[in-house]
């Protein structure tokens, strides 16, 4: 009871007072989950139980009929409907509800960069950078395997979803084709399987979907979602050509003759440009999950992220996917697009293969010609060429339209800064920061200018994003920015000319990290070491929309089959692609152990034999990519797995302080230390004294071997792998060892030494290189 003599409540002014009335009874979208069917009921009697639960809180039939979204009946158990917080709060006091959550609007999008390019394909390129034609021969490029993609739909006639020399559809296939605008049962074939839409929560948020901004069914209107999907599982496409003819050649997807399933969840939003993203609703995603598990997809990709970390009882993504886990399913997910900040991933839980971003050996090299002669290598894969002759160069700040403040904004181009006036024929120089990067293009175009160069801020180092500008552009890294700023203030007339763009591979140094990839440490599970892995995300070429542009600009009107664009969104399915070739070649392995043969087989050198680094050249750690770089053909056969099942994960959340976890699983009295889940790399966070970890290998490879273990400790500890050498007699058999990690004198007792060090142990038998990194924090 609140006291009757506190009476400021009363006294607010009324501006205060109206809004604080208001939040007390506003509603929201909650998600009020259960865990998991026990399968004892039948659709309609879920339903009914579902409304059971409403009723106890609304006051007729009518209402809460009237607030229920998605009662999610196939293998999640759990719905979503409109509550009041106190109806909200009033449920999740209850004992069988694990937990009740709001659906944030804008706390997941798809994990591209803002910004949307286009280029054609050299000569027998690959999208999937790496040497995999054995495997691919091995795996049936992806046969009979089925991956279910979460995004924003699919462009069903690029020749990408061809179903020319596909297999029939398998018998197990339990999904649809949804039909809807601009899209029906025809659109689906033996490649693409199945496809859906969900916008309830969207529609919820924002009211009925406009139909000029997406299609109201799979049909993808963005870009993304047929990027994605192509990378994953799209067939061959020959002689594939952009906009202009700028290229032409072969372009593939990771495996190339799976089956994919769609389901479109994230929705253009009103109001802003295309360009500036998308969004994906909680209650959206968990019904697109529970259809794909009870559907039948064997990998989920689902290249959608939040722009911070968020706990698992409010992780729509992480509490769906768990279900997809204990159906053998195997899952990728982007790590999001925040970096080089670190505690900034998405999709931490460990039952995810958590994919960072980095480059591929390809670069589209378009080279600045400065008046004093110097040339400087820059990047794009804009279609328009400037006649070749010198033209006046200018920095964006010299040109800016004179209400426009002589900040250090002032040189990047941001939308109607630049005067036409000043800018009119010229060359403009224009800083990254804030805004678009093809956005800064089209102000530059807007003013008049003739071309322009993007300069690196020093964080983007020397990672550069290949755009399809709208008008004749190249992007250069920051140490080049320097020196044409310092040519600019060296003469009267600088005068600069752009070459046009050709595609070189074998660039040196690649693989590096990208700069936008989020970067551990796992501020959500501490005691999971992640990302897990990192693969190609930068300048990614795959198929596009035909209603959108390569840029996504509102008046960029280009249509292209074909477009480059970067993000963890890229890279996710990559893995993705290469866990169905993993599943193809090893159908009766569990997700834990296709997951653990992916990160322990992951490369840490570039293609110059050295560390790779970041984008600025400084050697890079497992927070920026995990155990490193993917290589599919080593992951086929990786000597041993770390294997884990579903209840190991329940079992990990019980430990983690989640005691409410799905209703057929009770938490046992003392849980084990989470850092006991058997997970192929390890972290231990404000280590004190000693810590002794349990891990349990199971000889996947030949069936006599002896293993033996090699260690490189972190700084300033001791790690002491026991035993030291495992003898294996069969294929099969588990072998069960410890780690010891102890704080060495000088590194324990420094207060507040929350610094994270890095290592790794390893287990070899001559062939197999089974690898695990570490990362360690002291108390
Ligand atoms: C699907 O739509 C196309 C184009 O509108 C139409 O020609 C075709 O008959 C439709 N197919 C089905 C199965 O409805
Ligand atoms: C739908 O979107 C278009 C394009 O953005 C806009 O012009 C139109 O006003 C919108 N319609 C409604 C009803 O909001
Ligand atoms: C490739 O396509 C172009 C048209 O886009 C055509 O002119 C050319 O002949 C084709 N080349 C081959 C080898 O098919
Ligand atoms: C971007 O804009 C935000 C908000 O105006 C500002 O705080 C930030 O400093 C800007 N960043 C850069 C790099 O200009
Ligand atoms: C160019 O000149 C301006 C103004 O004199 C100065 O602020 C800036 O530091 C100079 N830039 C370089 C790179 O020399
Ligand atoms: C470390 O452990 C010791 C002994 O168990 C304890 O006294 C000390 O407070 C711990 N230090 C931290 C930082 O937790």
């Amino acid at each position: 009871m609140a006291s009757t003599k506190e009476t400021p409540f009363f006294s607010l002014p009324l501006l205060l007072l109206l809004p604080l009335l208001a939040s007390c009874v506003e509603k929201q979208v909650y998600i009020v989950y259960f865990g998991e069917h026990s399968g004892e009921k039948t659709v309609q009697e879920i339903e009914e139980t579902h409304h059971s639960y409403l009723l106890y809180v609304k006051d007729s039939v009518e209402e809460a009929k009237a607030s229920l979204l998605y009662s999610y009946k196939n293998i999640i158990n759990g719905f979503a409907a409109v509550l009041t917080s106190d109806e909200a709060s009033k449920l999740s006091e209850l004992d069988e509800v694990v937990s009740v959550f709001q659906s944030n609007q804008g706390k997941y999008s798809l994990q591209t960069t803002r910004s949307w390019e286009f280029v054609g394909l050299e000569e027998k390129e690959q999208l999937v950078h790496t040497k995999t034609d054995d495997l691919l021969v091995k795996a049936k490029y992806g046969k009979e395997v089925i991956v279910g993609i979460l995004d924003s739909g699919v462009w069903a006639d690029s020749k990408s979803f061809s179903d020319e020399g596909m297999g029939p559809i398998p018998k197990s296939w339990k999904g649809i084709c949804q039909s809807g605008d601009a899209f029906n049962s025809s659109n689906c074939n033996k490649k693409l399987i199945g496809a859906r839409y969900y916008l309830k929560g969207y529609e919820q948020h924002y009211g009925r979907l406009n139909g000029s901004l997406d299609y109201r069914s799979p049909r993808d209107k963005d870009g993304h979602g047929t990027h994605t999907s192509s990378t994953v599982g799209g067939q061959r496409v020959q002689n594939a050509s952009a906009l202009g003819g700028f290229a032409r050649g072969t372009a593939s997807g990771g495996a190339p003759l799976v089956h994919l399933a769609i389901y479109k969840v994230c929705w253009a939003i009103p109001g802003v440009g295309k360009e500036q993203g998308n969004t994906c609703f909680d209650e959206d995603m968990i019904a697109a999950i529970d259809d794909a598990i009870a559907d039948g997809v064997h990998v989920l990709s689902i290249s959608i992220g939040t722009n911070k970390p968020i706990p698992y009882t409010e992780d729509g993504i992480a509490m769906g996917t768990l279900h997809a886990i204990k159906n053998n399913i195997v899952v990728a997910c982007s790590a999001g697009n925040n970096g080089p900040n670190p505690s900034t991933l998405s999709n931490p839980a460990p039952w995810i293969i958590t994919v960072s971003a980095s480059s591929v050996d390809r670069a589209f090299l378009a080279p600045l010609v400065l008046g004093n002669g110097m040339k400087i290598e820059g990047q794009t894969v804009t279609p328009y060429k400037l006649e070749e002759k010198m033209y006046p160069l200018v920095y964006a700040a010299q040109v800016v339209a004179p209400d426009v403040p002589k900040n250090h904004a002032a040189g990047q181009c941001l939308p109607g800064t630049l005067s036409p006036e000043k800018a009119k024929g010229k060359i403009v120089l224009c800083m990254r920061g804030n805004g678009t990067r093809v956005g800064k293009g089209a102000e530059v175009k807007r003013a008049g200018g003739i071309g322009f160069i993007l300069g690196n801020s020093q964080a983007n180092g020397a990672e550069l994003a290949a755009d399809a500008h709208v008008l004749p552009a190249t992007a250069v890294n920051f140490d080049k920015v320097i020196q044409v700023l310092k040519y600019i203030n060296s003469t009267k007339e600088p005068k600069a000319y752009i070459a046009p763009a050709r595609t070189v591979l074998n660039s040196k140094p690649a693989p590096f990290m990208a700069t936008f990839s989020s970067r551990g440490p796992n501020t959500i599970f501490p005691d999971i070491l992640k990302p897990d892995i990192t693969a190609p995300g930068l300048n990614i070429l795959a198929a596009w929309s035909e209603a959108s542009s390569p840029t996504k600009l509102t008046g960029d009107h280009r249509v292209v089959q074909f477009n480059i664009i970067s993000g963890t969104s890229m890279s996710c399915p990559h893995v993705a692609g290469a866990a169905a070739l993993l599943r193809a070649i090893h159908p009766t392995w569990s997700s834990a152990a296709i997951r653990s043969a992916l990160i322990t087989s992951a490369g840490q050198n570039n293609n110059m034999g050295m560390p790779i680094t970041d984008a600025t050249g400084n050697p890079a750690n497992p927070f920026q990519y995990g155990s490193g770089h993917f290589r599919p053909t080593m992951a086929a056969d990786p000597g041993l797995v770390y294997d884990a099942l579903y209840t190991d994960y329940l079992l990990f959340l019980c430990s983690n302080g989640i005691k409410k976890i799905p209703l057929l699983f009770k938490c046992p009295k003392v849980s084990p230390p989470a850092h006991n889940l058997n997970y192929p790399s390890l972290a231990v966070s404000r280590l004190n004294g000693t810590v002794t970890v349990k891990r349990t290998v199971t000889n996947v490879g030949v069936g006599k071997s002896v293993y033996i273990s090699s260690v490189k400790p972190p700084l300033g500890l001791s790690v002491k792998v026991s035993p030291a050498t495992l003898l294996f007699s069969r294929v099969g058999q588990k072998k069960s060892f410890t780690v010891t990690v102890k704080a060495e004198g000088g590194a324990a007792g420094k207060e507040g030494n929350t610094e994270y060090r890095f290592g790794w142990f390893t287990w070899t038998d001559g062939v197999h290189t089974v690898r695990s990194p570490m990362a360690v924090s002291l108390a």
